[in-house]
């Protein structure tokens, strides 16, 4: 029997516009972000490339999308509101999952007005599988669509005026373990979606994830199918060694961004699963905004992921 899923993933479209921004919601590190989007990030992440990117995606109707992280800039809770109300558009709770990233928690914020609005596309599907959704218990989340997991992980916490690093922390990380294990006895495919990539090198060292051996010794020891990540907003296909099988770990560009760099441009990615009684298979295509025609198109040809993994 074949068995195939498709998942969309798009990273980092910091989306939202910061109009009418109040002096009093600038008291902060939050300051240095809104200037940075005034002088720089305003005309680099743009929506209407980012509409175009939905329109293109919803037109290769993928089983599921991820969104791995910052779709704001500085975290503020109308942010939120219009990233809710672009992700209600984006597709149903049941077909989208998200993750947050390090500008989604630029400072200390009421959870209330912030995250815990993402919570139908962020929180697991059984509350209390994981702890169930405050806060950082949210995660690890845990989602299952058909023979498919998806193991979302916060990396986003504040840090320090010019850093952009991230950690997974001890506790998430033993949450982790278990519930690799678990969805691994279950013979699911197992996703991980992070923020930060897990590969040193990746992104300098002011952007990086701390805990980045811990979380791959973790992967080594329990394995794991996929790892997504965002962040360096490049495109970068490293991988991990799992229990002598091969992990890709994979970052998208950002999905909004316009640039002439082959490798920086808007793109997202298409991942085709397919099990074949007891072997998945992953191909990757890569779909990439082109300034000049102002749509995405494939860039390339598929990818077939080195892996094969045999659940016999
Ligand atoms: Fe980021």
């Amino acid at each position: 029997m074949t068995e195939t899923f498709t998942i969309a993933q798009l990273s980092d479209p910091h989306l939202s516009s910061l109009d009418n921004v109040r002096a009093r919601d600038l008291l902060s590190k939050r300051v240095l972000g809104y200037l940075s989007w005034r002088l720089n990030r305003r005309a680099k992440y743009r929506p209407e490339i980012l509409a175009e990117l939905v329109r293109d995606l919803k037109s290769q109707q993928p089983d599921h999308t991820v969104v791995t992280g910052d779709l704001t800039h500085i975290g503020l809770p109308q942010e939120f509101q219009e990233a809710k109300d672009w992700l209600d558009a984006l597709g149903m709770p049941s077909e989208v999952t998200i993750i947050p990233g390090n500008h989604d928690a630029y400072v200390e914020a009421d959870w209330d007005s912030t995250l815990a609005l993402w919570i139908p596309y962020m929180g697991s599907d059984i509350a209390g599988v994981a702890g169930g959704c405050e806060r950082q218990a949210c995660f690890p989340s845990l989602r299952v669509r058909d023979s498919v997991a998806f193991i979302g992980l916060s990396t986003a916490h504040p840090s320090a005026p010019f850093l952009a690093t991230g950690s997974i922390g001890h506790s998430q990380l033993q949450a982790l373990e278990r519930v690799l294990v678990e969805t691994g006895e279950r013979r699911l495919f197992r996703i991980i979606l992070l923020h930060h990539p897990p590969i040193p090198g990746t992104v300098p060292w002011r952007k990086q994830l701390t805990d980045h051996a811990s979380f791959r010794s973790v992967v080594a020891r329990c394995g794991a199918e996929l790892v997504l990540h965002g962040h360096a907003h490049c495109t970068s296909i490293r991988q991990i060694v799992a229990q002598g099988r091969i992990v890709p770990a994979i970052g998208v560009p950002a999905a909004s961004a316009r640039s002439h760099h082959p490798d920086r441009g808007a793109q997202y990615h298409l991942y085709r699963l397919t099990r074949q009684v007891s072997t998945w298979s992953i191909q990757l295509s890569v779909r990439g905004y082109s300034p000049a025609e102002q749509r995405f198109m494939e860039l390339g040809t598929p990818i077939a992921l080195e892996q094969s993994l045999n659940f016999a």
